[in-house]
């Protein structure tokens, strides 16, 4: 589904509709809520709409847990991390529990190791769920299903850190991905979720803006097999709900 709105508050605010009647369905059915969230400047104003009292309040955060699907290797204070954008806009807002933050911590000595030890956390939290979700019917056991991924996208058509022309397009086992060699802006290297990963959750909630992204979502949605091969965004094709957002401005 894709829906166009003028400008990034009008679209932001429909962003915040899905978050929380996502949200809602997820503590209702399983008794807690995974929150996938994405990086890049795009959802600053969606993550302070969030934060709103007359919007955080509908969501439960005592039983929600957020997580990043990806981060660039730099420390949490630097204004290009993704985390430092979410804690400034949204986290250090709302009552979430310190506990169900899942950072992808960047603190090690390599992005590879960052990338193991968020796998790792990962498995670790999704293996303790309730099997309830692990076990629905389309569920592949050996994946976790988020109830709901936040993603943006390059002009270049990448999403998360995955990149045009990058092996990391290929990965079938890792959950988890470094990303060595300095890509996007900033340049540099990052850790991101695989497309097995992001192709397994509920929902995708994509929150793009401006002509040229309109453009390249076009070329995706008329061509998909063509747009696989220049933009790794046409390769997300979850089972679940694949939700388009589109500002025509920022
Ligand atoms: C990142 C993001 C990335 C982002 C796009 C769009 O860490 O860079 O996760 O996938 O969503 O690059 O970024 P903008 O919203 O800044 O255009």
């Amino acid at each position: 589904m894709t829906r166009e709105f003028a400008d990034i508050r009008q679209a932001g605010r429909a962003a915040v509709a899905y978050i929380i009647k996502i949200a809602k369905a997820a503590v209702m059915e399983k008794g807690f809520f995974t929150l996938v969230l994405s990086g890049g400047s795009t959802p600053k104003t969606m993550y302070a709409m969030l934060s709103e009292p007359a919007n955080a309040e509908q969501v439960a955060w005592q039983q929600t847990h957020v997580f990043w699907g990806d981060e660039r290797w730099v420390p949490p204070t630097h204004p290009d991390s993704n985390y430092r954008l979410a804690e400034k806009e949204l986290l250090s807002k709302i009552p979430l529990p310190s506990e169900n933050i899942h950072q992808i911590t960047t603190g090690y000595a390599s992005p590879e190791i960052a990338a193991e030890i968020y796998e790792k956390n990962l498995r670790d939290f999704f293996g303790s769920t309730s099997q309830v979700e692990m076990n629905a019917p389309t569920a592949d056991l050996s994946l976790p299903r988020f109830d709901l991924v936040l993603l943006g996208m390059g002009q270049d058509g990448h999403t998360a850190s995955l990149f045009p022309g990058t092996d990391i397009l290929k990965e079938k086992e890792k959950w988890v991905a470094a990303v060595p060699e300095a890509r996007g802006v900033p340049q540099v290297p990052r850790i991101t979720l695989t497309l097995p990963v992001l192709n397994q959750a509920q929902n995708i909630l994509f929150l793009i803006s401006g002509k040229r992204k309109k453009e390249v979502l076009k070329t995706i949605l008329a061509h998909p097999g063509d747009a696989e091969r220049l933009y790794p965004a046409a390769h997300i094709r979850p089972d679940g709900n694949l939700i388009w957002l589109i500002a025509r401005q920022p």
